[in-house]
């Protein structure tokens, strides 16, 4: 290890300076962890509105408690800036920046580069960066190493690069930050090393591995794996169906395996918004290999059907029932109710669905303000009481978590008059699944014609 690398070490394990580009639903919880690590965070985004909300304190991320954040502001260990002169004397930056698709599907790794452009325009020797943004394999090695090396730095012994997935799970209160471990790709040895050093202040366990792009590869192979498995479950499902088979049954009873079985479940959404979109970063890069990926674009095309499949379903039980889509009020809910500080990012529909059903998400809060404030106008002024809606967005897909015990605890919505109940919901008593719970405890005045409920007059 050089000189360089040693003082390095030392200060990231004692009171660092970090810096952090993009302060999103990853990075802001990074830059809480740090903080309350010991560390001196500085905060560098170009939306001059989380710049302006970090600096009053004030979470716009719900892993974030805005009484955390604001007494981390307070005390001087957590500051916002949209100036990238602010990171030129920090021990370590960390980059977790958006990666959308493209219109093609390709990867838009523009965030990335602007990023890494303006880390160029700052690093200076004795630096650590690394990123953290989902991306496909040799990013870190393409997009940033020769950006800084243009600055005459040598990587390794002047500065130090590496890349760590993220592999956060917003909302999720059993599984944080500090439980999930780290995987770590250094470009060299002593990168690796510096970034795992870093890490270790903020999780319980990293996990080292030979490079950034094998690091890479993990958070591409994890999300696949996801995918994959949500739309195998997908498809069970429209299976089971056509043999009048409760796919819900199945999946509960193949649970019970302890071995070489995880369960997933159906659903009309696509499993949060990295799912759909995470695994084509991979087609892209093996595509240019002359590779043609078989299993992405399979699982991509079952899941992508599944909104308009449960529109389907919907239109078919009105027409058993003689009734009309037109008119018709959906209740359609999941176990994951949408958050008010979580700026829409949950809470939508998948778009067939809102399209037939003129449905929109349901938040028990807002509906009460606005049962609230309609209270002594005339009747039918609460805008929310026309359709009252329990959430089946997009993060409808997907393996059973243990999410927002509390909060839901203290949620109660009263609907009335659904005719009908679309979503999905694990099986009733299974752990990380409260909807057997809550359904009992938010049921409609009057029963649903129908459901997709596992323990209702099922749809799947
Ligand atoms: N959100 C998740 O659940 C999750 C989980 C694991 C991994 N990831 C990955 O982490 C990355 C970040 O995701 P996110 O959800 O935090 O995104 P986000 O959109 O919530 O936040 C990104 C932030 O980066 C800022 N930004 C963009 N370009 C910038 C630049 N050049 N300089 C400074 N700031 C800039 C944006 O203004 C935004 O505030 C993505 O690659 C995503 O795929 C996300």
């Amino acid at each position: 290890m050089t000189s360089t690398a040693e003082a390095l070490t030392q200060r990231l394990a004692a009171t660092p300076i970090v810096g952090l580009i993009g302060l999103g639903y990853v990075g802001l919880p990074l830059a809480v962890a740090f903080a309350e690590s010991g560390a001196t965070v500085i905060g560098l985004d170009v939306d001059p509105t989380r710049v302006a909300r970090v600096r009053a304190g004030e979470s716009f991320v719900e892993d974030v408690p805005t009484s955390t954040l604001a007494g981390l502001v307070t005390a001087g260990r957590l500051t916002a800036t949209d100036d990238v002169a602010a990171l030129k004397d920090v021990d370590a930056i960390l980059i977790c920046v958006p990666t959308p698709l493209g219109k093609s599907k390709e990867p838009d790794i523009s965030y990335i580069v602007s990023a890494a452009d303006a880390v160029a325009g700052v690093i200076r020797r004795g630096q650590l960066v690394v990123l953290e943004s989902t991306t496909y394999p040799g990013t870190t090695q393409e997009i940033l190493l020769p950006r800084f090396q243009a600055r005459g730095l040598r990587a390794g012994e002047d500065f130090f690069l590496a890349f760590s997935p993220e592999r956060i799970d917003p909302g999720n209160r059993r599984y944080t930050l500090r439980e999930i471990p780290k995987v770590v790709g250094g470009l060299t040895p002593a990168c690796r090393e510096l970034a795992a050093t870093l890490y270790a202040r903020i999780t319980r366990q990293v996990v080292p591995v030979s490079g950034p792009e094998t690091a890479e590869m993990v958070k591409l192979f994890e999300n696949t794996f996801r995918s994959v498995n949500i739309a195998l479950v997908n498809e069970f499902a429209i299976m089971c169906r056509r043999l009048g088979i409760s796919v819900w049954e199945v999946i509960g009873a193949a649970a019970t395996k302890p071995f070489g079985f995880m369960p997933f479940y159906p659903g009309p959404g696509l499993g949060g918004h990295c799912l759909p979109s995470d695994p084509h970063y991979l087609s892209w890069r093996v595509r240019l290999e002359g590779y043609e990926p078989r299993f992405i674009a399979f699982a991509d095309e079952i899941n992508r059907q599944m909104p308009t499949y449960v529109v389907q379903l919907i239109t078919d039980a009105l027409n058993e029932r003689g009734r009309a889509v037109r008119g018709a009020r959906i209740l359609a809910r999941d176990r994951d109710p949408p958050d008010p500080t979580h700026e829409g990012r949950r809470g939508r529909l998948p778009r067939p669905v809102r399209a037939v059903a003129h449905a929109r998400a349901h938040d028990a809060r807002v509906d009460r303000l606005a049962r609230r404030r309609s209270r002594g106008s005339r009747p039918g002024a609460d805008p929310h009481a026309a359709q009252r809606v329990r959430l089946g967005g997009d993060r409808a897909g997907g393996a059973p978590r243990d999410r927002h015990p509390q909060r839901d605890r203290g949620r109660s919505a009263r609907p009335t008059r659904h005719p009908f109940v679309a979503g999905r919901r694990g099986p009733p008593g299974r752990p990380g699944c409260a909807a057997g719970v809550e359904w009992r405890r938010e049921k409609p005045r009057r029963d649903p014609l129908v459901s997709c409920a596992p323990f209702a007059s099922g749809l799947t």
